[in-house]
């Protein structure tokens, strides 16, 4: 091969990768600066005089959530509210004036003491089975007086084991201490898992005098995100209520004329409750349980989910805008990594980060994966078309919402282009 014919080879190679890696190269992300919706969410955090990371709700969004939940429900189903992923006392109220409940289903024993001083007229389920330690501490710490948890208190037992730690518990408090039976329902994180436990269970129950049974509780968080190739979810809600009704016609053939009229018999989550529409009246269990739908954190955009809306955003300011995007130790790398990507174009770091959540406003902004993360000062990368500057607030999405919600303070409330009060979160209280 002639030289000549061998530099046009290499020549046609080295255009091929490069058109090659240039064809690889992604989209450009960004749109400008903040939709009307959160220029408006900004303008009400600056006259509000806010200047550090914030929690945001939506409050006519948690409303209208709120409203298509009842309305999910038509009255089939009693609703009881997770207080864990709605963790405010102010929130908790606004959600149990709007759906007329007074069931909430608590997770851990702080939530618990402070839920039956501000809610003594609540009905309490325990959403999981806490050590008998926590039992111990409410029982033995200042409760409210008006808070009978004889009947509005339901602690949740899935072993025979710990049932029998609660049973020498009731002797000592000397009082009856209602027993919520979890069921596996196919999810496998807890909850009796065969007859044999259930009756064991049941026969702690028959011969303890201070223990009532007070119903079941099975939650299915498994089913929403059950593939199609495994049945789908529809599949599994109807596996886990038929393991549910066996459970139940055991324990009333076993029970008798004890198993209470009025079990509480609880279901569901928020990825799951709108299935249970469908089976009102042939289901087993009369209550539902969801919180997070109510403020939709990312993690909720599921098909089960579609008619809910985003209530709660993080809102940081940015502290310091770059034209660029540079790596400490390869700065000289700065050019090809921009125009290899981008979306990295320009720099943008914010107040805290690292929070479990993602980048919502202005459209187009990424965390960046070299440089590393900060909950002090995150860096965010954005193409030059996203327009923002120094001081502006940037919003991302929690994608839950019960750690995330502790993290900031007091939740700002905002409505209709103001922030209308401040919440505090529950521990903090
Ligand atoms: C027992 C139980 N019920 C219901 C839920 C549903 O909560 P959410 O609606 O916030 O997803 C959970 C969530 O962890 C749970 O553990």
């Amino acid at each position: 091969m002639d030289i000549k014919r061998r530099k046009l080879i290499l020549g046609g190679v080295a255009l091929g990768a490069v058109a090659g890696v240039a064809a690889l190269r992604p989209k450009v992300q960004g749109q400008g600066g903040h939709s009307d919706y959160f220029s408006s969410v900004s303008k009400a955090l600056d006259n509000a005089g806010f200047s550090g990371p914030t929690l945001v709700i939506d409050l006519e969004n948690l409303r209208k959530n709120t409203d298509i939940l009842t309305s999910h429900l038509n009255g089939q189903y009693d609703y009881r509210i997770v207080a864990k992923s709605l963790p405010s006392l102010n929130l908790l109220d606004v959600i149990t004036k709007r759906t007329n409940t007074n069931r909430i289903m608590v997770f851990q024993l702080p939530f618990l003491q402070q839920l039956v001083k501000s809610y003594p007229d609540s009905d309490i389920l325990l959403g999981k089975p806490l050590p008998i330690a926590a039992a111990k501490a409410f029982y033995s710490g200042r409760r409210a007086e008006y808070f009978d948890s004889t009947q509005q208190l339901q602690w949740l037992v899935d072993s025979p084991r710990r049932l029998d730690q609660y049973a020498s518990l009731a002797r000592s408090v000397g009082h009856t201490l209602r027993i919520n039976i979890e069921i596996d329902v196919g999810l496998h994180r807890g909850g009796v898992a065969n007859g044999e436990e259930l009756s064991a269970m049941l026969s702690i129950i028959q011969r303890e005098p201070q223990l009532e049974f007070a119903g079941f509780m099975g939650y299915d968080a498994h089913a929403a995100k059950m593939p199609g190739i495994l049945g789908g979810p529809e599949k599994a809600i109807s596996r886990g209520l038929d393991i549910y009704q066996s459970r139940v016609e055991q324990a009333k053939a076993q029970l008798g004329e004890a198993f209470p009229k009025a079990a509480t018999m609880n279901a569901a989550g928020s990825p799951t409750y709108q299935l249970y529409k469908s089976r009102a009246g042939r289901a087993p269990c009369n209550e539902i349980a969801a919180g997070s739908c109510l403020v939709k954190p990312a993690g909720f955009d599921i098909p089960t989910l579609s008619d809910h809306l985003p209530a709660a955003y993080i809102a940081s300011p940015v502290l310091k805008k770059l034209s660029q995007t540079q790596i400490p130790g390869i700065e000289g790398l700065t050019g090809p990594f921009n125009w290899l990507n981008p979306n990295r174009e320009q720099s943008f770091f914010i107040s805290g980060g690292y929070w479990k959540a993602e980048p919502e406003s202005p459209k187009g902004l990424s965390i960046n994966p070299i440089y590393g993360r900060s909950s002090n000062q995150e860096m965010l990368n954005g193409s030059k078309r996203v327009l923002l500057n120094e001081d502006d607030w940037i919003f991302l999405r929690p994608t839950q919402s019960e750690s995330v919600f502790l993290q900031f303070g007091d939740i700002a409330v905002y409505s209709k282009g103001e922030i209308v009060d401040l919440w505090p979160v529950l521990g903090n209280t």
